[in-house]
């Protein structure tokens, strides 16, 4: 992620004081729970209860502020004891909420069942002063949740993506500086048992979804979009997550489509129809030398079109752990930039130059089955970059067919310091993948990366 470090101090600063005073509000509701609901704990009612945000006072006119009738709605909805309870956002109307924290946990399973239209504050100007510009709507502490309906969520990014900040927004073409900051859509945070259904969401001012320490995640059938270059408009982006997958859903943007970040495993990604955009990601891993641990990720059955990139792994130099257990199955890449690239030299020339390092985050055991249809001829169909002391193992080829998508000129893989090997021709040949196992590598890094570490 690009725009991670910029202010990491600041979103840190904000998600302590977050948590310090979402405690202490938890702890208030715990002990208030406590004296009247102790003789139901154990038998909750078995009925559905819905609670209309409009019955709570919620006007929905796009321009009233909604804020404190949708606040409402949700602690209603929390604290009651029955086995789901559905908070409905009715369809024909646009409803304004600005920066808010949805908390938990709550007592039944949650359903927030959008069918209108909820958007934040219109760009910066807008934005609430004394409010972090990196968060729009975030769930935190949840299981149990649905976040589904025919409605949009609608980020209203035109303003954040024109501030002069932002890559060639600036005079003449420039990237000033100034403030950047630029909140994503929707943060589930340290939640579990979460399903995203049906909604379409567009027009982020920064990330779409993003799941910070989440377990069990199925997002199914999403529409997401923003224009091609909207900058860092990421689909999804999960990171610390485990049991994660993502199926059906639709995305163009300008950033990348899913981005895998450190700490996910069993991650399931499949029937995604992607671009344009960025393609497919894990990573970027290892900033700043840190420690990057990802494994067990496969994306299948999808189509990636007029992207940047197809599937990407990319790491900084200096950082250390391990990517592995990597499959990327029937995937379709039409008119694609790298349909499969490994960059262990991942670098934003931010200024600094990114020098050479000893240290890489280990890349082994990725599997690429079933890779056809076109690529962009400015770059290689394939590119392996592989570190020069950390050389990335077993890579596996099988039935690759990528052709040229203008003119017959055909450009040949590159490989640097890559081991694996071709399960069956591929087109076109691949001629530079090194044999065998290299000595200097020992599984230590994979190992180190075991969970319960
Ligand atoms: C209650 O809601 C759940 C989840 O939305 C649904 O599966 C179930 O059929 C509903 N039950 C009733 C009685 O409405
Ligand atoms: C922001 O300021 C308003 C008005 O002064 C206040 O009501 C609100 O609680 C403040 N919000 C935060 C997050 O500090
Ligand atoms: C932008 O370019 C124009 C024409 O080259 C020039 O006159 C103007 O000074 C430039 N503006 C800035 C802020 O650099
Ligand atoms: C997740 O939510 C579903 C739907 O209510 C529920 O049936 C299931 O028990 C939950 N699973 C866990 C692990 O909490
Ligand atoms: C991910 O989890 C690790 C270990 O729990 C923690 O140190 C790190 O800050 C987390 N990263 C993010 C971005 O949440
Ligand atoms: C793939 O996803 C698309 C878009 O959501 C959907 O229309 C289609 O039915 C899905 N295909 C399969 C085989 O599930
Ligand atoms: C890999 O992840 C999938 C879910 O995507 C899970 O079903 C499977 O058990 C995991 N494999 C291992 C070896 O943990
Ligand atoms: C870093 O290593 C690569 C690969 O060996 C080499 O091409 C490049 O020139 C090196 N860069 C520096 C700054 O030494
Ligand atoms: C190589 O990777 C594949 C998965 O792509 C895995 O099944 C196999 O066990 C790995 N081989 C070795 C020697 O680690």
């Amino acid at each position: 992620m690009k725009y991670c470090h910029i202010s990491a101090l600041v979103f840190c600063i904000f998600f302590l004081s977050l948590i310090v005073s979402i405690q202490a509000r938890h702890h208030f509701h715990q002990k208030h729970r406590h004296s009247h609901s102790h003789s139901h704990k154990s038998s909750k009612t078995p009925h559905n209860f819905t609670f209309d945000v409009t019955k709570f006072g919620a006007i929905g006119d796009g321009i009233t502020d909604d804020t404190e009738s949708f606040k409402m709605a949700w602690d209603t909805a929390c604290q009651t004891e029955s086995q789901v309870n559905i908070i409905i956002v009715p369809k024909g109307f646009s409803f304004l909420i600005q920066p808010t924290i949805f908390t938990g946990p709550c007592h039944g399973y949650l359903v927030l069942k959008v069918d209108g239209t909820i958007m934040p504050p219109d760009g910066p100007d807008s934005w609430p002063k004394n409010n972090s510009r990196r968060l729009w709507l975030v769930f935190y502490r949840i299981n149990g949740m649905s976040l589904e309906g025919s409605g949009l969520i609608d980020g209203r990014g035109h303003k954040w993506w024109e501030l002069p900040c932002k890559p060639h927004r600036g005079p003449n073409g420039t990237t000033a500086p100034g403030p950047c900051d630029s909140p994503m859509a929707i943060n589930f945070f340290m939640s579990s048992n979460l399903s995203v259904q049906e909604l379409r969401v567009k027009d982020s001012p920064q990330i779409h979804f993003r799941f910070d320490a989440c377990r069990s995640v199925h997002v199914e059938s999403i529409h997401i979009t923003a224009p091609r270059l909207s900058p860092n408009t990421d689909g999804i982006h999960i990171e610390n997550s485990s049991d994660v997958r993502i199926y059906n859903t639709v995305i163009s943007n300008g950033d990348d489509c899913v981005s895998i970040g450190t700490g996910c495993y069993d991650v399931d990604i499949k029937n995604i129809t992607c671009g344009p955009g960025h393609g497919i990601s894990i990573g970027s891993l290892g900033k700043y030398n840190t420690r990057a641990c990802v494994s067990n990720i496969t994306v299948r059955d999808s189509v990636i079109q007029m992207t940047d990139n197809g599937v990407r792994i990319k790491t900084w130099q200096g950082g250390s752990g391990s990517v592995s257990g990597i499959t990327f199955s029937n995937i379709h890449m039409d008119n694609v930039r790298n349909p499969m690239i490994i960059d262990q030299f991942y670098c934003l020339n931010e200024g600094e130059r990114c020098s050479n390092k000893t240290s890489a985050v280990v890349v082994s055991d990725i599997l690429y089955t079933s890779i056809k249809g076109t690529y962009d001829i400015r770059n290689p169909p394939m590119s392996f970059a592989c570190s020069d002391t950390v050389p990335c193992t077993n890579l596996t080829l099988s039935d690759i067919e990528l052709l040229p998508d203008q003119g017959n000129m055909v450009l040949d893989p590159f490989c640097w310091n890559a081991y694996g090997d071709l399960r069956t021709l591929t087109i076109p040949p691949v001629f530079c993948l090194l044999d065998g196992f290299p000595q200097s590598i020992l599984h230590n890094d994979i190992a180190h990366c075991s969970r319960d570490s």
